[in-house]
């Protein structure tokens, strides 16, 4: 959301410039000059997650009283922007920790439930992590396999099972995890809870090789009845599948900033290129079909960052009326995820093999950017959600 004269006329306060700036500084410095290094290895990025924490990065919206920074969900989307600009890995365990743990809780935690789990994870020095996915239910989400039923004393639940691509399960403390307690029920049978995940029955599975963000860490979790105690049931029982999309409304802000982010890195490498290398004795800008790109890119660029601020605005209102975001969460979504793919593609083309080649990040923006249209809802399933909203039929 640029201040420069670049983006909409959206006047940030000062507190928002202050974030933008803080996460931009950080970004540039600290995350843009390790990014192709740990993309190659595929190491998490332990030390520069340890610090954007500490700079109030892994719970921006979360009260102060909980470990946040108290911020509003604008500023959340600013900061989310820069640290994917730099990285879109970064982006990747940031939104995760943000908004479908930290967010997840704040919303249907108990008091205790948030001491105990939402401060160490929103202040940073704990990670936390969302796992709905299973090897046999993706989009499907209410088909999950994964049980959980209440021991006989009623003490705890006992969660047996496979789950399946958790971003940041390989290195989360706590995940918000969701279970079958009464498969009768369909989706209304569906339970959350929150784990440990250094107790007995938590297994780190097979860790996922990816074609991008590879700097964030994904795997399968397993569960061998694992005992979860009832005052780590989080919300009701057969209220989980309504967490679960409430939860992932708010994802599909970040992700859609996350998208951004990698769109105008892409987008500027671009501009930079088309000025400086020369064709048939002119720069490649000069001719209309590279104009032709840039004009694309660039307008849906800020077509993606309208819809952002827009949903941004819709989950701040939704703070104090209750209401539902979906609508605006998904355009975003679609629109940003879709828009970061074509960007990066022709900025690919642009560079021509220079944009092939490991020794630039364009190629690597192009596999980043290919998993915003898959995660936290496919761009088909944000076609179905916007389009039911709008026929009122299911
Ligand atoms: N907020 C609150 N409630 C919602 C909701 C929302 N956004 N969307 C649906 N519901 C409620 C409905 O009102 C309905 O409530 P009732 O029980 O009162 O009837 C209930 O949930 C079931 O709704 P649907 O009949 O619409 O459910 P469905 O089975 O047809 O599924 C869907 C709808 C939109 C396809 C949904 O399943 C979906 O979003 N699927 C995609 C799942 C997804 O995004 N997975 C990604 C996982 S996270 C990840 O990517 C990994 C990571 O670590 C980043």
């Amino acid at each position: 959301m640029s201040d420069t004269g670049n983006g909409p006329s959206l006047t940030l306060t000062e507190e928002h410039k202050m974030i933008q700036k803080a996460a931009r500084d950080f970004a540039q410095k600290e995350i843009a000059p390790i990014a192709a290094e740990f993309d190659e290895s595929g190491e998490f990025p332990y030390e520069t997650i340890k610090k954007m924490g500490e700079l109030g990065l892994m719970g921006i919206e979360i009260p102060e009283e909980y470990g946040g920074a108290g911020l509003d969900t604008l500023a959340y989307v600013l900061a989310l922007e820069e640290i994917s600009k730099a990285d879109a890995a970064h982006g990747t365990i940031m939104s995760v920790n943000n908004s479908l743990f930290c967010y997840g809780l704040l919303r249907f935690g108990t008091e205790e439930q948030k001491q105990k789990y939402l401060v160490p994870v929103a202040s940073g020095q704990k990670i936390g992590a969302y796992s709905l996915t299973e090897p046999m239910s993706g989009s499907d989400a209410a088909t999950m396999r994964t049980r959980a039923r209440l021991n006989d004393s009623g003490t705890h639940y006992i969660l047996n099972g496979r789950k399946s691509w958790v971003t940041s399960a390989p290195v989360a403390d706590y995940v918000v995890l969701f279970a079958m307690t009464d498969p009768e029920k369909g989706h209304r049978g569906i339970t959350a809870f929150i784990l440990e995940t250094d107790k007995p029955g938590f297994i780190r599975g097979k860790k996922e090789p990816k074609l991008g963000i590879r700097a964030s860490a994904t795997s399968e979790i397993v569960l061998e009845d694992y005992e979860c105690p009832v005052e780590n049931r989080l919300g009701e029982e057969g209220q989980g599948f309504k967490i679960a999309m409430t939860v992932l409304d708010a994802g599909r802000i970040g992700i859609a900033a996350q998208a951004l982010g990698i769109a105008e890195a892409a987008y500027e490498a671009a501009v930079e290129y088309a000025r400086e290398r020369h064709a048939f004795g002119k720069p490649i800008g000069a001719f209309q079909m590279i104009q032709q790109k840039i004009a694309d890119m660039k307008t849906r660029i800020e077509a993606s960052r309208l819809l952002i601020i827009n949903a941004a605005l819709a989950k701040e209102r939704a703070k104090t009326t209750g209401e539902r975001f979906t609508l605006e969460a998904a355009m975003a979504k679609l629109f940003a995820s879709e828009t970061a793919a074509y960007v990066t593609d022709e900025t690919v083309q642009i560079f021509g093999g220079m944009g092939y080649s490991k020794e630039l990040p364009i190629e690597r923006y192009y596999r980043d950017a290919r998993i915003t249209r898959i995660y936290e809802g496919t761009s088909e399933i944000q076609r179905i959600v916007i389009a039911r909203n709008q026929l009122g039929i299911r």
